[in-house]
């Protein structure tokens, strides 16, 4: 009856990681939030690659076969050069989720995370706090020991991710204590690893305030100078998804998300629009600013100096045809 619930604070940085019957991998700002969202709106198939290079290579397979595929991602948080579209969640919407049959996403640490948890053949859950309940819930029905692949930042623990790590143990906690409950014959306990007690240290001290608890963190910090300040909170809508995007492998091999269950929850979806809609001042309102060059983005990333409302830029979405 004993559980167990083991946390990697970053991808990329444990020679061995634990034997686990599932991983859910976390990536808060952003990859695994605009996955989640990706198939909130309905998306198909999402092809998580680890390098732009990778990514641009499936993109033209897919289109030499056929497809129709869509290119989206990010470094230094601004959309890559010929990308589609960039890792805003802002950047979806149910028209160019919809007109395409899969999407190809590269970003520097989630789309790393997950296939890092895949190469260990364990099941694979993308998740968020947009979706952690409903993650976790699909999680057991693989076994008791669960892993959690944080994607962090730079190799090491990032503040976000290691909080939505921390709200699933707690809410594993209190599945577990309803049950207990429920039949005090069979007491289920959890053995965390101390990394999850970390984790859960760091959700209890700033669950009563999630936003300015994710704005503590670096990448957070780094995100609103860039112009994405909207996108924290919208990373912070707790449980507004009930979509679970699980990792599956192709004929060839390659690794592809897709949703295993229902939409996002109706009684939320006005709240999610809303943020949407008045969300990143780089989407398509600034049509002036949308040619500048990657190279010129990529710069004032670097630059401390540089004012971020003179960069209300990003815009890649290409044209409808
Ligand atoms: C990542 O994979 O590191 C990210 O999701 C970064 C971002 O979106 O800014």
């Amino acid at each position: 009856m004993n559980y167990e619930i083991n946390v990697i604070f970053s991808c990329g940085v444990e020679a061995f990681l634990p034997a686990v019957d599932v991983w859910l991998v976390v990536d808060v700002l952003r990859a695994t939030s605009v996955i989640t969202r990706w198939f909130e709106i309905g998306g198909a198939e999402l092809f998580p690659v680890k390098s732009t290079d990778e990514a641009r290579e499936l993109t033209r397979t897919f289109k030499n076969s056929g497809r129709n595929p869509i290119l989206m991602g990010e470094i230094n948080g601004i959309p890559p050069e010929g990308f589609d579209l960039g890792n805003s969640p802002s950047d979806l919407n149910p028209e160019n989720v919809k007109s395409h049959d899969c999407a190809v996403m590269s970003t520097t640490n989630g789309t790393v995370a997950l296939n890092e948890a895949a190469s260990t053949g364990s099941p694979v859950i993308a998740a968020s706090l947009r979706n952690y309940s409903a993650a976790l819930d699909h999680a057991l029905t693989f076994g008791k020991k669960i892993g959690i692949m944080c994607s962090g930042r730079k190799r090491s623990p990032s503040w976000d991710d290691t909080l939505c790590a921390g709200a699933i143990i707690k809410r594993l906690q209190e599945l577990l204590a309803q049950k207990n409950l429920e039949d005090p014959e069979h007491i289920r306990k959890i053995f965390m690893s101390d990394s999850a007690k970390i984790s859960l240290l760091v959700w209890e001290s700033g669950e009563s305030n999630l936003l300015g608890c994710i704005k503590r963190s670096e990448h957070a910090v780094y995100l609103e100078r860039i112009g994405y300040a909207n996108d924290l909170e919208f990373c912070c809508q707790l449980d507004a998804a009930t979509v679970v995007p699980m990792l599956f492998t192709d004929e060839r091999g390659r690794n592809f998300l897709k949703s295993v269950s229902g939409n996002a929850n109706p009684y939320r979806k006005s709240q999610i629009q809303n943020s949407i809609a008045n969300s990143n001042p780089n989407s398509n309102s600034n049509p002036e600013n949308s040619n500048l060059k990657f190279e010129e983005l990529l710069n004032y990333t670097k630059s401390t100096t540089a004012k971020p409302e003179n960069y209300f830029f990003i815009n890649k979405s290409k044209p409808k045809k």
